[in-house]
């Protein structure tokens, strides 16, 4: 099976004799993670700046999480045409497909609100997500708390009569699968998205009517609400968006963040993004998602995660969506290995239906993408950038991991980068400088790893002085399985 999946993992195992002799920086730890902070009990005092609150080391485990699920899934789940932002292309941007689709289909008198009563989530079987989440092989969940609709997926005394218990499936949605998965694997993280800003919530309305020189609905409204949240359900990610049209001071973020840092009940494990105010992003907070489905293509220097939908164009569930419309599992693994080769995770959002299901285009992809990890998780998970490999020009199209505690270097080749005369040159591999002890390769003859006859390079000919030139096995791996490599598009 898996050889199916024409991405080709090539591992190198690298020795070291004496690192620290030879002087060369071969890699450095990025992201300072504090170790200690599982068990630790000391006090922690941040205070309201950003000064502060950027000092905080990042909890380890994210870093070594890599691979993140993302579920869209809310009221707009009901119409599920367009997108999440359904509410708001229709009543306030009057895109036309929305405004004809709502008068071809529904009395003039139906309120966005009307939709909330078929959000029966009928078929919802946390199990079967959690099965899911474990065969696609995300180390964090990021579940929808609250989009900027404002309805809450979950029981919230600050959102009366909009809320899932109180309109629609009658069901703690979010605290459903927060319980499941913790039952069943504690070792995946769970996380809340929430959205600051509520398209039509009055009293933003009416802070936003006043310049934001007020903030009845910081006060009243959205504040409360995520502390009630991060109290009720201990989420280890604050996920935090809607944020853009207002500064940071009108959120209160930094208050926010310094209570979550120093007394919430997650505060040694709790990570966060960047979304806490206009012009955070990229800036502040822990690790930065910069803009939607950010991927830079070359080393970050702090901490940063891509997020991308399986729908190309939309986060929440599309009924009429194309099958061109999706990513293909090629096109999601490539995003994979460049976003965790350039220091990111990499988190994947799924659109669920109204009735609680998973589509299986999406299952399908989620369950491809495992398949992939299983055999080549060893390169992802839990490892650090190669930093040499940004001046890589002779090989493009390999992206390489590390792992420095077993000093393995992996190089991930690309399908479309496989050389036709079966010669794969590494340019980012120094084999003057470090000792090699092997160079294997994995998944290809569905047999775990096989080793492969390597030579240094000489210099000219295309190959780079100390890079080395690999023995590629006498097969072309995506012409194995034609029907599974052709892209549906
Ligand atoms: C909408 O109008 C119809 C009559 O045209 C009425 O039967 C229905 O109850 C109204 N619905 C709402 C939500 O007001
Ligand atoms: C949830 O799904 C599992 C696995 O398919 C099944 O065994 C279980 O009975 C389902 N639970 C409910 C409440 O339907
Ligand atoms: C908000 O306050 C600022 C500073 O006091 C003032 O300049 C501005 O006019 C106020 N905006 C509104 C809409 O009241």
């Amino acid at each position: 099976m898996h050889s199916r999946l024409a991405i080709i993992l090539f591992m190198l195992s690298i020795f070291y004799p004496s690192m620290s002799k030879s002087g060369l920086p071969v890699t450095k730890i990025l992201y300072h993670a504090d170790k200690s902070q599982e068990t630790s009990s000391r006090p922690y005092n941040f205070t309201p700046t950003w000064k502060s609150l950027d000092s905080r080391p990042l909890p380890e485990w994210y870093d070594k999480a890599k691979i993140g699920i993302k579920f869209a899934w809310g009221v707009f789940s009901v119409p599920s045409f367009h997108g999440e932002w359904f509410w708001y292309d229709w009543k306030t941007y009057k895109y036309p497909d929305v405004v004809s689709f709502m008068r071809d289909n529904y009395p003039p008198n139906f309120t966005y609100q009307d939709f909330a009563s078929d959000f029966t989530a009928q078929f919802y079987n946390t199990s079967e997500w959690v099965d899911l989440i474990e065969k696609y092989g995300a180390k964090y969940v990021v579940f929808n708390g609250k989009h900027h609709e404002g309805y809450t997926m979950y029981p919230s005394k600050y959102s009366f009569g909009w809320n899932s218990v109180d309109v629609g499936s009658g069901r703690d949605l979010l605290g459903e699968l927060a319980t499941e998965l913790r039952q069943r694997r504690n070792d995946i993280k769970f996380g809340i998205y929430h959205s600051w800003y509520e398209f039509y919530n009055p009293l933003y309305l009416l802070d936003k009517k006043n310049g934001f020189n007020t903030s009845e609905f910081v006060e009243r409204k959205t504040y409360p609400e995520l502390i009630e949240a991060v109290m009720s359900y201990k989420p280890e990610i604050i996920w935090s968006d809607g944020d853009w049209e207002a500064e940071e001071g009108y959120w209160k973020s930094k208050e926010f963040l310094a209570w979550l840092y120093n007394s919430s009940p997650v505060k040694n494990t709790v990570v966060v993004n960047d979304r806490w105010g206009r012009g955070t992003g990229c800036k502040h907070g822990g690790y930065f998602n910069c803009q939607d489905r950010y991927n830079p293509g070359v080393l970050q220097p702090h901490k940063w995660e891509n997020v991308l939908s399986v729908d190309t164009i939309s986060w929440g569930y599309r009924r009429n969506a194309l099958v061109q419309d999706y990513h293909t599992t090629q096109e999601l693994i490539m995003q994979m290995v460049m976003t965790v080769s350039c220091g990111g995770n990499f988190l994947l959002n799924i659109g669920p239906t109204r009735e609680g299901m998973i589509p299986p285009i999406s299952q399908e992809r989620l369950v491809q993408i495992g398949m992939w990890l299983r055999i080549n998780g060893d390169a992802i998970y839990d490892t650090i950038p190669w930093t040499r490999a940004q001046n890589d020009y002779v090989s493009p199209g390999v992206w390489y991991t590390y792992k420095p505690r077993e000093n393995k270097l992996f190089a991930i080749l690309l399908e479309t980068n496989w050389p036709k005369e079966g010669q794969l040159v590494l340019g980012s591999v120094d084999s003057k400088m470090m000792k090699i002890s092997s160079v294997g390769i994995y998944g290809v003859l569905d047999k775990g790893e096989k080793l492969l006859a390597w030579l240094p390079c000489v210099e000219g000919g295309g190959c780079k002085d100390g890079g080395i030139i690999v023995t590629l096995p006498n097969i072309r791996p995506n012409s194995r399985n034609r029907l599974q490599n052709s892209k549906n598009k």
